[in-house]
């Protein structure tokens, strides 16, 4: 909820809302009372890149009512917008001349209990992290596999997170919404938001459209564990398998190769995993013969990592811009980076791969504020 404060009468109602159109009209006719708003903004602490940029406007809402009220005040009218969750898949490559949304929207509650299963709805701004170690204490099973990895509960449906064989829409059932346009509350199901590998609709035809606010997930009641990703089984050599076992092993993998970001800054995987045409892949396979692979639906899928290392990137830095160590498809900030510098070492890692290879490697990060980038690419508005 916010008051309007405009030539000196105190205004709380919609009808009276006063539309400025300059940053300094809303600046000194405006107080929001119980949203956080800030003007010229550094977002350093905000993302895991820990890259200093700055935004127009930074806005904080801890409610759907909040958001609502935001909207049809007209605040976000011919601005640009962005909805930030953890920031931990995210670059600012420069300074952003529009509006930073940040959900504080919380609450885990049970709506739906089956004979195994249980529906559970979720506030966007809740910690993903936090809420899968709740999954554990419940006794849920599904989400263990997605332990540990950084970012808020809303960003899960726009990006499918994706870990050790489990993704996002695998737990997705529905998604609450509110329209930035309308401010009505809009509920989308898991088959209406076109999941795929680290994409969803939210990317694509409802991209600027919505701004998640509450994510239902489907959980077991019935113990069953996906180990067959990766070291995930190794791991557990010695131990019983449960949530809690699980969850400990993927969190020591995970660890063991990325960076951590409130130590080192990055973003975790820079670059999707491409796929190949198979005729693609024989060829390369003439000449890579131990080339790792993945057989997926339409061709080929080659990590990105390998192809990075064979190009000798694997640890490699290039001022304050480096390659992780441990996983060089994680770009780092080893201290003080701008957005552009590790843009630019991105583009030199992807131009390699392209040259040696004849693949392209997407970034997974969204970029924003990119010089070249199609600016609708990058925002959600
Ligand atoms: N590899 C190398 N060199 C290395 C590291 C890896 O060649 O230095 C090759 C190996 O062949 C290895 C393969 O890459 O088997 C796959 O490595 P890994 O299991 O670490 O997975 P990834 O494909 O590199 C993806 C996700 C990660 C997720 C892991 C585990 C993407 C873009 N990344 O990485 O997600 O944690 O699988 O499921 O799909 C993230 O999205 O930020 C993220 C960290």
């Amino acid at each position: 909820m916010y008051r309007m404060v405009s030539e000196g009468s105190l205004m709380e109602s919609k009808s009276s809302i006063f539309l400025p159109n300059t940053k300094k009209m809303w600046k000194e006719r405006i107080i929001f009372v119980h949203m956080k708003i800030e003007e010229d903004y550094s977002i350093k602490k905000h993302t895991t890149f820990g890259i200093d940029a700055d935004v127009s406007y930074y806005v904080e809402y801890d409610s759907e009512e909040e958001l609502k009220e935001l909207i049809e005040s007209g605040f976000l009218l011919d601005r640009e917008v962005l909805a930030l969750g953890g920031g931990s898949n995210i670059l600012f490559c420069d300074d952003f001349d529009g509006v930073v949304l940040h959900s504080e929207i919380k609450g885990m509650e049970i709506v739906e209990r089956t004979e195994d299963s249980v529906l559970v709805k979720v506030g966007a701004g809740e910690v993903w992290d936090d809420f899968v170690a709740w999954t554990i204490t419940q006794g849920f099973y599904g989400a263990e596999n997605l332990s540990d990895i950084p970012g808020s509960v809303g960003a899960t449906p726009v990006q499918n997170i994706g870990a050790y064989g489990v993704e996002a829409k695998d737990l997705i059932e529905r998604v609450e919404c509110v329209d930035t346009k309308s401010a009505y509350t809009v509920t989308f199901e898991n088959q209406e938001l076109s999941f795929g590998y680290r994409d969803s609709a939210f990317k694509h035809d409802l991209k600027g459209l919505f701004i998640v606010t509450r994510v239902y997930y489907r959980l077991s009641l019935l113990p069953s564990f996906k180990l067959d990703y990766g070291t995930i089984r190794d791991e557990l050599q010695g131990s019983e398998t449960s949530l809690q076992t699980v969850r400990d092993a993927v969190i020591r993998i995970r660890k063991s190769k990325l960076p951590d970001p409130s130590v080192t800054g990055n973003a975790g995987s820079f670059f999707k995993n491409p796929v190949i045409s198979n005729d693609r892949y024989e060829e390369l396979l003439e000449d890579y013969p131990s080339m790792p692979h993945y057989d997926v639906k339409n061709g080929v899928k080659i990590p990105a990592a390998w192809l990075i290392e064979q190009c000798g990137w694997k640890g490699r830095s290039q001022g304050r811009a480096a390659v992780c160590e441990s996983q060089p498809l994680v770009l780092i900030n080893t201290g003080g980076a701008y957005g552009h510098e590790i843009l630019e070492l991105s583009e030199e890692i992807r131009e390699s791969v392209r040259q040696r290879f004849g693949i392209d490697i997407s970034p997974e990060v969204i970029l924003v504020a990119a010089p070249q980038e199609d600016p609708s690419d990058s925002l959600t508005r």
